[in-house]
């Protein structure tokens, strides 16, 4: 488990990305507004992971926060 990090769920979220459109992905798992950031993490000593689509995809975006493939689920949530 990542340290100070909260398993939002043990399952990745569709997220449907858009070309060059930047994405704050919530890696501390206390937002409300999941797999994004909201603010939430304020005060945790973690921020949210920005990244940016090179070309419109649907990807699977970590939802456990425990991915070593920060942002997208690698499998990591089935051994959580
Ligand atoms: Fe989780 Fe911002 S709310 S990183
Ligand atoms: Fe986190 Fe799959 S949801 S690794």
């Amino acid at each position: 488990m990542s340290e100070g990090v909260v398993i939002a769920q043990k399952s990745p979220y569709k997220a449907e990305l858009k070309k060059c459109e930047k994405s704050f992905w919530c890696s501390c798992g206390r937002s409300a507004k999941h797999p994004y950031c909201d603010g939430s993490h304020k005060g945790t000593g973690l921020m949210p992971m920005i990244f940016t689509a090179d070309e419109d995809k649907t990807a699977w975006l970590c939802g456990c926060k425990n991915t070593q493939g920060k942002p997208f689920c690698d499998g990591t949530h089935s051994k959580l």
